[in-house]
């Protein structure tokens, strides 16, 4: 990994192109999700043996309950099956999992194995692993309006005092830095509504490959444009 010479600190990922994956390869779609759960393993391991700070990955969004009862069903069964399999290498990793969504929207054993991956890794001091389910950002943002409207009404806080830090506690994402370099498999070239406000000064880079298919390798190439780039956040650089 020589070529990387300056790692971000945080990295997001939108997971696309399982769905795409499968149907190229004349399987199922719930058959391109499992395929996506193994790059998920690989590029979680490498990203905890790069150092990388906090990596934040999108699972399942608050729009994608539009999809057939089949799907979802499916989608559920693995996030249950990833947790349970997962959870002692990752805890073993020093991995700190967080999840970014709304739980309660999630089906009893979900929910339940989420909280218990969360509460069983919250003192690991190692990789922030994030991974957002039935998360959408404008939910996110209308969440963090609404608690501090509540602290404004209940007289905790001044309207005029609230500060930046204030409306970012208030977020899933609380006390994580901003996202750095943002990956979005498959091509598509849009947010779909993950991490719009983390998102304002990230730089963003749109693989063509689909989500099954991404490689370490090209991990690594999203990781080194990444050093590359010539980052002025409104100023300018010598
Ligand atoms: C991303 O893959 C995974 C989820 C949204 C859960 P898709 O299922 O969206 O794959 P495409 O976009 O249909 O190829
Ligand atoms: C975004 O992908 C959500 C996840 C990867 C979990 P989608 O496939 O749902 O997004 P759109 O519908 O193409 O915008
Ligand atoms: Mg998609």
């Amino acid at each position: 990994m020589s070529e990387i010479s300056k790692l971000p600190r945080h990295v997001a990922i939108i997971m696309d192109g399982n769905g795409r994956w499968a149907k190229a390869h004349k399987l199922q779609v719930a058959q391109g999700h499992r395929r996506g759960t193994e790059t998920l393993r690989s590029i979680i391991r490498e990203s905890s043996d790069l150092g990388i700070e906090a990596l934040s990955l999108y699972a399942f969004s608050t729009e994608n309950w539009k999809r057939s009862p089949a799907e979802v069903g499916a989608l559920m069964s693995l996030l249950l099956e990833y947790f349970t399999s997962e959870i002692d290498e990752l805890d073993e990793k020093n991995v700190r999992i967080r999840i970014l969504g709304d739980k309660d929207g999630l089906p009893g054993p979900q929910k339940q194995a989420l909280i218990a991956a969360e509460n069983r890794t919250r003192e690991n001091t190692g990789l922030k692993l994030n991974i957002a389910i039935n998360y959408g950002a404008r939910d996110e943002i209308l969440r963090a309006v609404k608690e501090l409207a509540g602290r404004a009404a209940r007289g905790e806080i001044a309207p005029e005092a609230i500060t930046a830090a204030d409306f970012e506690a208030a977020l899933y994402t609380h006390g994580l830095p901003d996202v750095d370099l943002l990956i979005r498999t498959s091509g598509e070239m849009r947010l779909s509504n993950f991490l719009l406000y983390q998102c304002a000064y990230a730089e963003m880079t749109f693989p063509t490959v689909l989500w099954p298919d991404f490689s370490l390798e090209d991990y690594h190439s999203a990781l080194a444009a990444f050093g590359k780039r010539d980052r002025r956040f409104g100023g300018r650089n010598e």
